[in-house]
């Protein structure tokens, strides 16, 4: 992996002989994922979904995204949830890449939000994304029918099958029947990969390589991770590593995990992380609340918690070693902030000594940490970083004992807002 994972601020709390304690349960759940005899199994399409997509579906997504870039200004992207998250979660990473402005909608309710947007996007070219695996959440169907209407203010019908893409199931749903009634152009979404675990799938693949994101390298990554993973034991799994940490702090009543990050690339990255272990694990009495910290501003807001407050946290670090920006600080002549001694370093050198001031602090002040190191804000990078968390969210839903694949608690909203509605 060229993802590194450092453990030592969890001395004291987990170490070698607690890894080889939970050996043996740790090779069952591993076995039970990769043969498909555990919980959920009819939803781990995404286990082996980086090494089937093929070369061709790559290459046909290119061409798509240089034909949409040419004839459009910017994309709408609606969905919600793991039809949302995870390509925000993308673009924000690699900002740097992107070649196209992409627009959320269908991720709130919020009148004035779209009313803004159409306001801003009035005199631009615009394709529009639905995606919606089951072609039947609230958020995104009516979000679709304002910003249909939107465009068909704008182009004609025959214009709108050449701007309009659904990404959703094979068969089913209302978006399916949609989009099969006026011609849109689809994509599937397969049956056996859930939501929050299809940023890999067409759902995020389609509008990354629209936004001009190189996705071949992001399926690389993706597909080496899936490929070293998949070799069981600690000393080299990352995700085992990872997963077995987790769950060991988890039995040492450490109920809060803190993703804690120092670039504002990476708010979305937690955002996606949350949904994707908050829902995998927080069923049937159990879960890790998976909460987030962008450092250093929240240093000055929950930095004083997190230093002394209930010790029911632990944190785990992400850092990235080569940002790839370069801003030096200026030397003053008076130095009156007594700044001096920083003149001339790079702003990121600073932010990386804030970090591993902040790691230090928390693990003195009771708080086990551990250090996700990424190298770059790269593609590659990011599709081994997605699969990783994957892996290690499956590997401790298991070891809870719970389906990491349902989502059977996200029904209960839903059914007493259509009672509200009236909807059948
Ligand atoms: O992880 C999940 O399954 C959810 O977050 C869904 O992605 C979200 O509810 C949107 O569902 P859909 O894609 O069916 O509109």
């Amino acid at each position: 992996m060229k993802i590194g994972l450092d453990l030592t601020n969890l001395k004291g709390c987990v170490g070698e002989k607690d890894f080889q304690a939970l050996l043996p349960r740790m090779t069952k759940t591993h076995e039970d994922l990769h043969s498909g005899s555990g919980k959920g199994a009819e939803f781990t399409g995404w286990l082996n979904l980086p090494s089937q997509t093929d070369k061709a579906f790559l290459a046909e997504l290119r061409t798509l995204g240089e034909k949409v870039r040419k004839t459009s200004d910017c994309i709408i992207s609606i969905g919600i949830g793991g039809s949302y998250i995870g390509i925000r979660a993308a673009l924000d990473f690699l900002s740097r890449e992107q070649k196209l402005p992409v627009y959320y909608a269908g991720h709130n309710l919020s009148a004035g939000y779209l009313q803004d947007l159409f306001a801003k996007l009035k005199n631009k070219r615009v394709a529009v994304l639905v995606i919606s695996k089951s072609g039947t959440t609230t958020e995104p169907a009516l979000a679709f029918r304002l910003v249909k209407q939107f465009m068909e203010s704008k182009y004609s019908a025959a214009q709108l099958k050449q701007r309009i893409i659904c990404i959703t199931d094979e068969k089913k749903g209302a978006l399916r029947a949609i989009a099969n009634e006026q011609g849109y152009r689809t994509y599937p979404i397969a049956d056996n990969i859930g939501g929050r675990f299809s940023v890999l799938a067409p759902v995020g693949l389609v509008p990354l390589a629209i936004a001009g994101i190189d996705v071949s390298s992001l399926v690389k990554g993706a597909q080496d991770a899936e490929r070293e993973l998949a070799q069981p034991g600690f000393a080299t799994n990352l995700a085992w590593q990872y997963a077995a940490s987790r769950y060991l702090l988890y039995q040492q009543k450490k109920s809060i995990e803190i993703m804690s990050f120092f670039y504002e690339e990476m708010d979305f990255i937690a955002e996606w992380w949350k949904q994707l272990f908050g829902e995998s694990e927080g069923k049937e009495g159990q879960g890790i609340f998976p909460a987030s910290a962008n450092f250093t501003a929240d240093l000055h807001s929950m930095g004083q918690l997190i230093q002394e407050g209930e010790r029911n946290l632990f944190e785990t670090f992400v850092v990235v070693k080569d940002t790839g920006h370069k801003l030096l600080v200026p030397k003053d002549k008076v130095n009156q902030d007594n700044f001096n001694c920083v003149a001339g370093k790079n702003l990121d050198w600073v932010n990386e000594q804030a970090y591993k001031a902040t790691a230090m602090a928390h693990f003195e002040g009771g708080v086990p940490n551990m250090t996700i190191t990424l190298p770059k804000f790269d593609a590659y990078t990011l599709g081994q970083l997605f699969y990783f968390y994957q892996k290690a969210v499956a590997l401790t839903g298991y070891l809870m004992g719970v389906n990491p694949f349902n989502q059977p608690g996200v029904e209960a909203y839903k059914s007493k807002m259509f009672a509200l509605l009236g909807r059948k």
